[in-house]
């Protein structure tokens, strides 16, 4: 088949596979800005990207495509080296400027996946993963920003997303304007342009990413992302349909209504009143399940009020971006 046999064939399949990494790539640093600006927004798209089956279709599509850009270039970069034998670099006609990035697509590739693995471990596989397997953690699934501050409170993530980031940009750099010449657009007046407008789309994602690493990074330290009361409500309604099942409808229409710290005092006070002896033979049969089930809903508020925020009255609400003192 021409698309896996011919040299020209596999550089079009990256470039296609490539293009769709680009573009998920612009779009993920830009749906991370929206955790900048409303955090709670945030949570709410996480929410409706969880496990349903339009999402399902999306991760599948692009784990396909990733997964085929990762064989592809581990093909070419083989044949590559098979015909060049060990002078990899000795293609005489190739300019002494050819890009850094060009000769190291594969090392650079590496490390995004590297980088892509803790990610995954650090996101996908608490979120998506655990909805897929109906898994019930000590954080819902769909509380974006909780794994923020477990992720990015890690001394080490930061670091480790900037290596990922810096690989990025060379990866991208050489490849944005690679894959237009692989697809047969090798004019010499737009390929230097094409250089220029990857370049210039390759920095402001990373950038972005960068600057959104940094600001999660401060914000988890400052457990901003545990402590801001219009957070702690949507953590809640995250959880309260859960209570349908031990405790039915009513008790969920209740704790809907209340507010956090209203929620907090009602499922302490229940947890409370479980542990009397009377309850186990009141309940009979049920009772096993519903102590269980409010023993992680209590494991979960303590979790939420373990790490009072830093610099309480600092913390603007809805942004999380720290507001004017009004002391001297
Ligand atoms: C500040 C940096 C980043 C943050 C905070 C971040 C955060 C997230 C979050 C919250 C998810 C959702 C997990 C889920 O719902 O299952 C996710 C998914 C993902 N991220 Fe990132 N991300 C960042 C950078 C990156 C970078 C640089 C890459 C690629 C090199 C990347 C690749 C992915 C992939 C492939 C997924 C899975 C998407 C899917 O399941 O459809 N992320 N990320």
């Amino acid at each position: 088949m021409w698309l896996s046999n011919s040299s020209v064939g596999r550089k079009f399949i990256m470039a296609i596979t490539g293009a769709v990494l680009v573009l998920f790539l612009t779009f993920h640093c830009l749906m991370n800005a929206v955790a900048i600006a409303w955090p709670a927004a945030y949570n709410s798209v996480c929410l409706f990207l969880g496990a349903n089956w339009y999402a399902l279709i999306a991760s599948a599509g692009l784990a396909a495509f990733i997964v085929v850009h990762i064989i592809y270039a581990v093909m070419l970069t083989l044949q590559n080296r098979r015909a060049r034998g060990h002078e990899r670099y000795a293609v005489s006609h190739r300019p002494k400027s050819v890009e850094w990035s060009s000769q190291n697509m594969l090392v650079l590739g590496i490390v995004i996946l590297a980088f892509l693995v803790v990610h995954m471990i650090q996101f996908w596989a608490k979120m998506q993963l655990v909805e897929i397997l109906g898994e019930h953690t000590k954080i819902p699934a769909a509380a974006g920003t909780l794994f923020l501050q477990e992720a990015f409170q890690q001394p080490w993530t930061l670091i480790v997303y900037c290596i990922g980031f810096i690989a990025l940009w060379f990866h991208l750099n050489h490849g944005i304007w690679s894959m237009f010449q692989s697809v047969g657009w090798d004019s010499t007046v737009w390929i230097p342009r094409l250089k220029k407008i990857g370049a210039w789309w390759c920095s402001i994602v990373v950038v972005l990413f960068i600057a959104e690493a940094v600001v999660f990074t401060v914000n988890a330290n400052r457990h901003f992302y545990l402590n801001d009361p219009e957070l702690r409500e949507q953590y809640k309604d995250m959880v309260v349909p859960e209570y349908e099942d031990d405790f039915g409808p009513a008790a969920v229409q209740a704790l809907s209504s209340a507010s956090y710290d209203d929620y907090v005092q009602m499922v302490k006070g229940q947890y409370q009143q479980m542990q009397n002896p009377q309850a186990a033979s009141y309940f009979g049969d049920k009772y096993e399940g519903m102590i269980n089930f409010l023993q992680h809903q209590v494991d979960f508020i303590d979790y939420l009020e373990s790490h009072p925020a830093v610099d309480e009255e600092a913390v603007a609400p809805s942004t999380g971006v720290a507001a004017p003192s009004t002391q001297k």
